[in-house]
């Protein structure tokens, strides 16, 4: 069975295209390249042996998805194309709201044209804004606190509207709490452009020396140790979540969001601890003021996707913090 992994090189659509193929699909990719490199398809291919079908360009060209339609009986499209720094998103929200919005209905279309029904959606935890109460589960009032975490509600809000239009449309809408880790064969994982955003590369990137030090954005939260908690998932748990929420609605129809999380939350100084340990050196670090939009605690509850798709969690932070340093010192400064 043929789909489309849109955003196919990036750091989940990739490891995603692996466990698609590794479960008997053939996964097409289509990639612009904007935050990604073709390198990552020779790594695909390293760890695979199989080569896969590659279309640069991007899922706002209508020409180009109807040729990609044409030419493969694609099943169903699993959709991570977008933009996704928080923090830019608030300095371009115009980027972000044509980007990660007009351009899905773009692709909606186009898969309308084709009789194409069935998607499932990079959605975040980030829909759910500042928490009202934890853990975090699918009931929790929606809203965002930021461009990028709107885009990710107005998506889903198209997507429910479009089930209710369209009686044969399937949308799974997996809300990924924090994603780390890289794939075990340490040929693949998280190469973030310039500095990274994210905490996890972030320390990775300072344990191998390419950063000097970690700035701990607060130390006076609410939580065991002052620094912020959040659920981080290993991107193989992630990716698994896809193939299990696929396979098992396959034959449904209508809107169907899950969280991805473990449900177990850690500290920022947890993460260093544990990086360490796997690193085996000394992360320096040093308490900075808190960063602007962040909340002392999310972590989630993920008993929907355990009860429906059968689906959990099953790495460790250590498997986390060994898989993320394994890959960084392979490639320290990821696939240029
Ligand atoms: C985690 C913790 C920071 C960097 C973001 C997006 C979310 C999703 C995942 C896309 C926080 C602290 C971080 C650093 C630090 N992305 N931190 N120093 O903000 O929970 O979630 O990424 O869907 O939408 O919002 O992740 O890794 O940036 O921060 O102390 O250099 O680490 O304060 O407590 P976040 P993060």
């Amino acid at each position: 069975m043929k789909v489309l992994v849109t955003g196919g090189l990036g750091f989940i659509g990739s490891h995603t295209v692996i466990a698609l193929f590794d479960a008997g699909y053939t996964p097409i990719i289509l990639d612009n390249l904007s935050n990604s490199s073709r390198r990552v398809l020779t790594q695909l291919t390293k760890i695979t042996g199989n080569e896969f079908e590659f279309y640069e360009g991007c899922i706002s060209d209508r020409a180009l998805l109807s040729t990609i339609f044409s030419a493969h009986k694609i099943e169903g499209v699993f959709h991570f194309a977008a933009l996704k720094a928080v923090g830019e998103s608030t300095v371009q929200p115009l980027s972000y709201y044509h980007n990660n919005v007009s351009h899905t209905i773009t692709m909606l279309e186009v898969m309308a044209k084709h009789n194409i029904a069935k998607l499932v959606f990079s959605s975040s935890a980030t829909v759910y804004g500042d928490p009202q109460y934890l853990p975090l589960d699918e009931k929790h009032p929606i809203s965002a606190t930021n461009p990028y975490g709107w885009t990710k509600v107005m998506v889903e809000r198209i997507l429910q509207d479009y089930c209710t239009a369209n009686s044969d449309a399937l949308a799974i809408a997996l809300r990924y709490f924090n994603p780390v880790g890289a794939h075990p064969s340490g040929q693949l994982g998280e190469s973030p452009n310039g500095i990274p955003n994210n905490l996890m590369p972030y320390i990775a990137q300072t344990a191998i020396g390419i950063r000097e030090q970690l700035n701990v954005f607060g130390d006076d939260y609410d939580t065991h140790d002052g620094t912020g908690v959040r659920d981080y998932i290993h991107v193989q748990d992630l990716v698994a979540g896809h193939v299990d929420a696929f396979k098992h609605h396959v034959k449904d129809v209508g809107f169907h969001p899950y969280n991805l999380g473990t449900g177990q939350g850690y500290s920022v100084l947890d993460m260093v601890a544990a990086f360490s340990q796997s690193a085996k050196c000394t992360i320096d670090y040093k308490i900075c003021p808190r960063r602007e939009g962040d909340v002392a605690s999310n972590f989630a509850d993920a008993s929907k996707a355990k009860q429906y798709l059968n689906w959990q969690a099953t790495h460790d932070l250590k498997a986390m913090t060994d898989d993320s340093w394994r890959w960084q010192t392979n490639y320290p400064k990821g696939l240029e």
